[in-house]
This record gives structure tokens, sequence and C-alpha cells, in this order.
């Protein structure tokens, strides 16, 4: 059974794309069946491996999600990516206007869980990339999701607004999510050279304890390019720092997967 893996994170531009994108392609890479889901109106991981503007024959998370009847067929929403293995359900800027569409509709927030759920058998791994926000769009990934992983820019204000997120995160636990777990916090765009770097890096382990990955994703500017070719870094600059990292990562996913749960 595939677990559904929410990237979320309300603060913006702290790596939620970028590793969805490369942990995603890291897993593919090592022979895992991954599906990756667009709910930002951005786009971002839509354009990131190359299906900028492309919508599947059903079309996109758009249509699923505001679809009079409930949507339950992943298929017809299927594109295919540079990387084997690896599927896209795309979104474009239509998907602005869910949040506002969304709100009359019966079981607003279980649209993702009610699309999602049945593609579980079908894949190893789901990922959807959130925007950053708090609204409906988050909410139906993180009550669709098993799990969530938070991305955290390793600057002075990573933990800001964070509690936001833990805080929805157990409502959620209370009523339409029982079972929604912490995946992992990750540190990104990490610069050892600098103190703060450090020091957030700490606080952030003291804070979330053995929850922070061990892998850590340095600033590497190879991560920064590979989008605007619309690849991931492994098929970009396989021997980049990046690349190394997100499929460290990739191989700590799996290792914690294979450990009973504790
Ligand atoms: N480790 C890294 N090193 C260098 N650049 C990075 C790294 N991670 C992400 N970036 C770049 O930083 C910017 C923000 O990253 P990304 O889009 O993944 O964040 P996000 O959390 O998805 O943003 P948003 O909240 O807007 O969706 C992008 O331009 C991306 O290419
Ligand atoms: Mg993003």
């Amino acid at each position: 059974m595939g677990r559904i893996v929410a990237v979320a994170n309300q603060k913006g531009g702290v790596g939620k794309t970028t590793t969805t994108i490369n942990l995603a392609a890291s897993l593919a890479a090592a022979g895992r069946r991954v599906l990756l889901v667009d709910v930002d109106p951005q786009g971002n991981l839509t354009s990131g491996v190359g299906q900028k503007g492309r919508a599947a024959a059903g079309g996109t998370i758009y249509d699923a999600l505001v679809s009079t009847t409930a949507v339950t067929d992943v298929t017809p929403l299927l594109l295919p990516t540079p990387v084997d293995r690896m599927w896209l359900v795309p979104a474009d800027r239509n998907l602005t206007g869910a949040e506002i569409e969304l709100v009359p509709l019966a079981r607003r927030e279980e649209r993702l869980r009610l699309l999602l759920e049945p593609a579980r058998d079908r894949f190893d791994h789901i990922f959807i990339d959130c925007p950053p926000s708090l609204g409906l769009l988050t909410l139906n990934a993180l009550v669709a999701a098993d799990a969530v992983l938070i991305p955290l820019h390793c600057e002075y204000f990573a933990l800001e607004g964070l509690a936001d997120l833990v805080g929805t995160m157990r409502r959620l636990r209370g009523a339409l999510n029982p079972a929604l777990d912490i995946e992992g916090v990750l540190l990104t765009m990490f610069d050892e050279r600098t103190n703060l770097g450090q020091q957030v890096a700490a606080d952030v382990r003291a804070f979330f304890k053995e929850k922070v990955f061990r892998t850590v994703i340095p600033r590497n500017v190879r991560l920064g390019e590979a989008p605007s070719h619309g690849l991931p870094v492994l098929l970009y600059d396989v021997k980049s720092r990046g690349a190394e990292a997100y499929l460290a990562l990739a191989r700590e996913v799996i290792e914690r997967s294979a450990a009973p749960a504790a």
C-alpha cells in the first residue's frame, strides 16, 4: 500500500517543491513507483518536471477537486514525467479559484482523499506539494495524507509560523484524520559556513528531536537551476551536492519505512 505524504509549510520558499521533485525522483530511481500531486496554484511542481501548461486527458487537479460529483479515479489525470516510474497530477492557474469554489461543496476537505485513496495500491509513494498557506487546498492535502513532511529553511525565522501548521494538524487528528503523523522535518538550504545555519539546525533538532531527518539539504545552485530545465537534479547534474543530498534523503526514507514503527 502506497504511503501518502503531504509536503507542507505555510511559509513560502522553504523548499517544498524542490523536495517533492527531488525526493520523489530519487525514490523512483531506487525502483519505487511514485506519484506527484500538485495542489499549488503556482504550478511549480508541474513546471519543475517539464509539464508546464499541460493537462492530462481528464484535465488537472482543479477539475478533480471542484467537480460536482467526487472524482475517485486518478487515471485520466496522470501525466508522465522525465523520470521512469514517476507520474504527475498537474496543476495550473485555475486552481487559484478552487479555494473559493470548494467552499459550498459537500465534503470539501475530503476531495483529495477521495481521489487518492483508491490509487494507493498503484504507487509506493504519493507526494502532495502544498501551496504556502493553510487554506482549503493544504487542508485537503493534510486530510488525504498519512504524514506530513515539513521542509524548514535554515534561517532565523525558520520556526516562525510552524505553530499554526502543528495546530492545524492537531485539529485534524481530532476529527478528519486521526492517524496524521509527522513524516519528518527536513533542514533545507543549509549553509555550513554560517554560524546562524548551525544554530538554527541545532534549535530545530532540540525541538523536533528524532523527527528531524539526519540528511540535511545544502544550498546548491544546481537545485535552483534544474527546474528551469524541467528536470529533477538527478537528471540535470547527478554529481552535484544537491543530487547527492536528495539520494541520501531517499535512502533515509526507505530505511525509516523498513524499520518497525516506534
Ligand atoms: N537547497 C537549495 N539550494 C539552492 N536553491 C534552492 C534549494 N532549495 C530550493 N531552492 C530554490 O529556492 C526557491 C524556493 O524553493 P521551492 O520552490 O522549492 O520552495 P517552496 O517552499 O516550494 O516555495 P513556495 O512556498 O513558493 O511553493 C526556488 O527558486 C528553488 O529553486
Ligand atoms: Mg512550492
